[in-house]
């Protein structure tokens, strides 16, 4: 038997496009250099993301038919609220039609000028959503200078110096990202969040899950976690939303289909409130932005995903995955957790500095060599311009090899490796960007960049390999 296989078998297939070499070269050269700008039909492996690419199985495009587009009190809305309820626990579920959706309305409802969220990490669109209520965003991660088994946790110490501190009363909520997507999507442990919960108690602040990939951190929780393994992942799932007062969800994620987000909790007050803004922005709250077929795909999708053997598969898989990147020569963050495997492009070219973007310049330098699309999390994403027009470097130059669920085969991950190895090979001779065109905020997703032709090479000479 080998390590791990996947667990199910494939139905429907869709052809992948092969660009040649200089096919890759035209199409970046034309999406100026930009990735996000790059045509699906030029890309022949996309780990750009794990949102809203997953393989559906054949019971969600059996629900799918099955779905009632009723505008009020779909069935298909029945069967969403059974499944989320049962799951969470919460009584009030409204489904929205993706995750900052659900941002926008719960927190622009939770929060009022002047407050704060404090989070483990607000993923970007949180953190968004957040700031334009008037609130701010402060994120404590645990230090993530050595590798931990639950490197997604809220810095305790710190939460609790912030609510005893001076400015304790202005924090609303408390927000945890399971798993924490900013940090390397690592897990967020049962026991770190049973004691920010009785941090909030001590201080009458609620705490709320961004649970997009709650199915995942369950998983981890029961494998890395001391006194869980005999629990499965549903049931550690339903410990960790018992210690909340709600969550909301990219349902992109492990709502395992391509389209869908939800808000779901406790306060029947605080619920009759979203709902207004629900239906000013959404749409009626039986369907919030979504038809009622993607409602009962993702009902099911909510109960496959809590599957113990798809779960496994989706750890090993990314644990396998990244073995073979760093065989490969990159420089891997460990230990993966199982959405994306992250790679620090900084250690991998030093003599490319930070303003010259070297997650970019990994990126771009994986699309030329084998048409593989990953995310670029560096400087061009978190470095902020100074009022001289000056890049403030991001902390790691990471770069993410996102998994898309159930849509990869080992032997298409096999493939991105050998790409990888070949672009690690020559990781000396690889040249920064420069940027030609941006925009003033999420300038990443449409800036428009420029090769430079000659690294600024910091290394010693002796130590410089060879230029071919
Ligand atoms: N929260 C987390 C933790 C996320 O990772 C995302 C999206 C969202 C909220 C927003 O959800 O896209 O449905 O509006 N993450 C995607 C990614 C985009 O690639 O990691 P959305």
């Amino acid at each position: 038997m080998p390590e791990f296989m996947e667990p199910f078998r494939i139905k429907a297939v869709e052809p992948i496009p092969f660009p040649t070499t200089d096919e890759r070269r035209e199409a970046l050269d034309r999406a100026g250099h930009n990735l996000f700008r790059v045509p699906a039909s030029a890309i022949t492996i996309d780990l750009l993301t794990d949102s809203g690419t997953s393989a559906m199985s054949a019971a969600q495009w059996a629900a799918l038919l099955s779905g009632d587009e009723s505008y009020a009190g779909a069935r298909s809305f029945e069967n969403f609220e059974t499944v989320v309820r049962d799951l969470t626990g919460y009584d009030e579920v409204l489904p929205v039609h993706q995750g900052r959706a659900a941002e926008r309305i719960l927190l622009g409802t939770v929060l009022a000028p002047g407050e704060v969220s404090i989070s483990n990490t607000h993923f970007d669109t949180t953190r968004a959503a957040v700031e334009s209520t008037g609130a701010t965003a402060v994120d404590l991660p645990v230090s993530q200078r050595s590798p931990s088994a639950f490197g997604g946790d809220l810095d305790l110490a710190s939460l609790r110096a912030w609510l005893g501190g001076a400015d304790g009363s202005r924090v609303r909520c408390v927000v945890l990202t399971v798993t924490n997507n900013a940090t390397g999507g690592q897990p967020v442990s049962l026991s770190n969040i049973a004691k920010t919960r009785e941090l909030c108690d001590r201080y009458g602040v609620m705490l709320l899950l961004d649970a997009s990939r709650f199915a995942e951190n369950a998983y981890l929780i029961s494998e890395r976690e001391s006194g869980h393994s005999h629990r499965s992942p549903r049931e550690v799932a339903q410990l960790v939303f018992a210690l909340a007062d709600g969550c909301w969800a990219s349902l992109k994620k492990d709502g395992m289909a391509n389209i869908g987000g939800m808000i779901a909790v406790r306060d029947g007050e605080l619920a009759r409130r979203c709902r207004e803004q629900l239906i000013a922005f959404e749409g009626f709250p039986t369907y919030g932005g979504l038809a009622g077929r993607d409602l009962d795909a993702l009902a099911q999708g909510l109960l496959e995903v809590t599957d113990p053997a798809y779960l496994e598969y989706r750890a090993k898989t990314a644990r396998w995955f990244g073995e073979k990147l760093a065989e490969a020569g990159l420089p891997v963050l460990q230990p993966t957790g199982c959405h994306a495997v992250y790679v620090d492009a900084g250690e991998l070219l030093p003599n490319v500095p930070p303003h010259q973007l070297p997650a970019t310049a990994l990126a771009n330098e994986l699309y030329l060599a084998g048409a593989v699309r990953v995310s670029d999390l560096g400087t061009l994403v978190f470095g902020r311009a100074t009022a001289h027009g000056e890049d403030i470097a991001a902390p790691r130059e990471l770069v993410r090899f996102a998994l898309p669920r159930r849509v990869y085969t080992k032997s298409h991950l096999e493939y991105v490796a050998e790409t990888a190895a070949a672009v690690a090979a020559k990781a000396g001779q690889i040249a920064g960007y420069g940027i030609v065109e941006q925009a003033e905020s999420l300038r990443h997703f449409t800036a428009v960049l420029r090769p430079l032709d000659r690294p600024v090479d910091r290394t010693p000479a002796s130590e410089r390999p060879a230029r071919t």
